[in-house]
């Protein structure tokens, strides 16, 4: 008598498949997956009708975010650069660029460009940049190494849990109001601490988290 059926032989040749199979998805997801970029931020940058690059203009050309983002210090929104902004130096360089024909085009018609937006709130939610700005929390902060990147990417899904932790406890995340558009800022040891930056910009959390900060 056989100690194994027939069937044994189906059985052991689909397992060994099996631990083939999940073996080779294994070293996929090892080796693959990072390389085409699944896992980097990279697939949250959309599409821009230009492909602008703060890498090159601001860490390149050493450009403020104020030169462009105007708005930022003064209002709710930073505000997105008109075309005539560009055109300061695109009028001089780059002139006949294919990139920047719709930048041209959009000076010509007198309309301005529309930039695919990264971050968008809903609207139930009231956001500030200028009190942020003022209190000492830097762009980079919430916009992540945007002075690096060649195309923008999303690096905070602003989630209200997010808002919420910074909002309970803001002094590690602070800087000096100077360093706040700074996008390679780091702590160094004579860094004021959280708590003394805190107590100099007069933050006080006692109603920073509650509902009618953000939903008014
Ligand atoms: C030369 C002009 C220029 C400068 C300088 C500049 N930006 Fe921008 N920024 C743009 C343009 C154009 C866009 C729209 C295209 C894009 O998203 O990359 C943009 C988009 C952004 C966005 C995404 C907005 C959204 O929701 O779509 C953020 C955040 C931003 N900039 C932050 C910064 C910060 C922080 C700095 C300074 C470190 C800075 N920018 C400097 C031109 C500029
Ligand atoms: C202060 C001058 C200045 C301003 C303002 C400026 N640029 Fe540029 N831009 C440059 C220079 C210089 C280069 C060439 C950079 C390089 O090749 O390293 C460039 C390159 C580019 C390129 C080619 C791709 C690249 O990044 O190298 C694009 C596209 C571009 N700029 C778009 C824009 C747009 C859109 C604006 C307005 C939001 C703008 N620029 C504002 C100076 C400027
Ligand atoms: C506390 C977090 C935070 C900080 C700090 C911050 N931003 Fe933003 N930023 C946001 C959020 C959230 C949005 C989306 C706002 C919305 O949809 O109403 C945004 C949107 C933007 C936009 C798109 C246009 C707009 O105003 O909606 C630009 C440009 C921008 N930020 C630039 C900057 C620059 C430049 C700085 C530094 C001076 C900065 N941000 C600092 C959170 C922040
Ligand atoms: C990294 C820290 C940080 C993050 C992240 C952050 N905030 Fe703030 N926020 C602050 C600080 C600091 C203040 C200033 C508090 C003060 O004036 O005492 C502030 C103030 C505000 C105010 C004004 C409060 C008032 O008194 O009127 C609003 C509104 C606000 N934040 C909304 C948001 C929203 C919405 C988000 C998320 C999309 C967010 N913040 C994310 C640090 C942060
Ligand atoms: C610091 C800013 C902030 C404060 C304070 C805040 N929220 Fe929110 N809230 C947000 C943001 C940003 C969103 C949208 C992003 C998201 O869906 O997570 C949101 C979304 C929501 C939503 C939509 C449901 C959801 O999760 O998608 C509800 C409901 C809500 N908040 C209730 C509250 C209540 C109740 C409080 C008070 C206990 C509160 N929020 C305090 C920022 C805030």
């Amino acid at each position: 008598m056989a100690i194994f059926p027939p069937q044994a032989n189906v059985l052991m040749n689909a397992a060994l498949l099996g631990t083939f199979a999940g073996g080779v998805l294994l070293l996929l997801s090892i080796w693959v997956v990072p390389v085409i970029g699944y896992n980097t931020e990279e697939r949250f940058a959309p599409e821009q009708p230009i492909p602008f690059s703060h890498k090159h203009h601001v860490s390149g050309l050493g450009l403020d975010c104020r030169y462009c983002h105007t708005m930022v210090e003064k209002s709710s929104n930073a505000g997105m650069p008109s075309t005539a902004i560009c055109m300061t130096c695109h009028s001089q360089i780059w002139t006949n660029a294919a990139m920047l024909a719709p930048d041209r085009q959009s000076l010509a018609e007198n309309i301005s460009i529309r930039w695919t937006r990264v971050y968008t709130l809903p609207d139930y939610v009231y956001f500030d940049h200028s009190i942020h700005v003022a209190k000492g929390v830097g762009c980079t902060t919430c916009h992540g190494p945007i002075g690096d990147m060649a195309m923008t990417w999303k690096a905070q899904p602003l989630h209200m849990s997010w808002c919420l932790s910074c909002h309970r406890d803001p002094a590690p995340h602070l800087r000096p109001r100077e360093e706040v558009f700074n996008p390679h800022w780091r702590r160094t040891p004579s860094t004021p601490s959280g708590e003394e930056l805190m107590a100099q910009y007069r933050i006080n959390t006692k109603n920073l988290s509650d509902c009618g900060i953000c939903h008014r």
